[in-house]
């Protein structure tokens, strides 16, 4: 079970009310998701994984943002192991890191997963189109259609109408779940799959949390509040664990995209120690005193855990508001959890703040611009 060291005085009639909302909300289909896994597809990502795993050295991740962040970090997180390694594409627009990609895979054998909700996302779309050209090259035509899987909307969009014409096989992005909500969908499962996560444990995880994670969901989104309304406008991620990075990434997306509209929201950033430590911990340290840090505190060895405890004391006594999240455990159960906890207390924060958690406005701004410019 997550564990806070922290307990603010909660509203339980207010937040009863908040979930109740969520519950309600067209886009909150992620809150009860773990409990109604729909099995058939569960399976049918089972076995894709296991073909991918059985014809490919790599299987390509096409996707951005919420389409990408999230299985990511589990992957990394876990260094699970796998026949068929994974690569990332079409999370920027740099031709450098396209070519790279392309490179890499060079002549192995390989398939890709295309993930977009859309369907009409640019960065996504350009790799996608590369790598498409490379899969016929190799495989010829229908040969390369075989080994394109792609992850989008059930009924519309550019990726959903080639997949149905090209026969491409398909997983649908529920339509009551949006992207950065998305990762214990197909969007994140098949990926976490073939790299060799086990999805049964980190869904058992994340089921468990639908009931245990609401009162310390409730209890963070709480204290996010009160430091807000106490102007401490910038949340600082810290992690002692290395390869939790694109935890952290997937993490500054979710509240970010969830928070920040209407003018307002917690900056969400982040760091490693202890290797920040020798450089942002300066300005954490003793720079402006408008942030609060939030630790991560994943079950470490007892060198580490020591840096913790260090970090805890030096940052309370410099005048950081410092919150302590434990993880019950650095396996799939945990982040299953984990994933569940900060999924529950984003939505729950945004609400508070009286912004919509599920839309993002600004996204769909950039978009706009540069579809304009190119
Ligand atoms: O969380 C979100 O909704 C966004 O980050 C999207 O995931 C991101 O913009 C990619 O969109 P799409 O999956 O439609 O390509």
């Amino acid at each position: 079970m997550i564990k806070l060291n922290f307990s603010p005085e909660i509203d339980e009639k207010a937040a009863a009310g908040l979930l109740r909302e969520i519950a309600k909300d067209p886009m909150g289909g992620w809150l009860n998701l773990p409990k109604n896994i729909d099995m058939g597809e569960f399976v049918r990502i089972k076995e894709a994984a296991k073909e991918i795993q059985d014809s490919s050295e790599y299987l390509v991740c096409i996707g951005i943002g919420g389409s990408y962040l999230g299985h990511r970090a589990i992957i990394e997180a876990l260094r699970p192991h796998s026949d068929a390694k994974i690569i990332y594409a079409g999370n920027s627009l740099s031709r450098r890191e396209l070519d790279y990609a392309l490179e890499k895979v060079g002549d192995h054998d390989f398939s890709i997963n295309v993930i977009s909700k859309s369907g009409t996302t640019l960065e996504p779309a350009v790799a996608f189109n590369e790598f498409k050209k490379k899969l016929i090259e190799k495989y010829g035509e229908e040969g390369a259609y075989a080994r394109i899987y792609a992850t989008t909307d059930a009924k519309k969009g550019a990726l959903h109408d080639e997949a149905v014409a090209c026969g491409y096989t398909r997983f649908v992005v529920p339509d009551n779940i949006g992207g950065r909500y998305s990762v214990l969908t197909a969007v994140g499962l098949l990926p976490m799959a073939v790299a060799g996560v086990d999805i049964d444990k980190l869904l058992e995880g994340a089921s468990d949390a639908v009931t245990t994670a609401v009162e310390p969901a409730v209890k963070y989104a709480t204290m996010r509040h009160t430091l807000d309304s106490k102007h401490y406008d910038t949340e600082v991620f810290a992690s002692f664990e290395p390869a939790t990075m694109y935890f952290n990434e997937w993490l500054k997306q979710l509240f970010g995209e969830s928070e920040g509209k209407d003018k307002r929201g917690i900056l969400p950033d982040s760091v490693i120690y202890s290797t920040d430590l020798h450089s942002l911990g300066q300005y954490i340290q003793d720079g402006r005193r408008n942030l609060f840090e939030t630790i991560i505190d994943y079950p470490t060895d007892e060198m580490n855990a020591k840096v913790v405890k260090a970090v805890q004391i030096a940052h309370a006594e410099g005048g950081i508001p410092v919150l302590t999240i434990g993880v019950p455990s650095y396996d799939e159960r945990g982040f299953g959890e984990l994933i569940y906890f900060f999924e529950l207390a984003c939505a729950l924060s945004a609400k508070m703040m009286g912004v919509n958690p599920f839309d993002q406005p600004g996204v769909e701004a950039y978009k706009a611009k540069l579809n304009e410019l190119l």
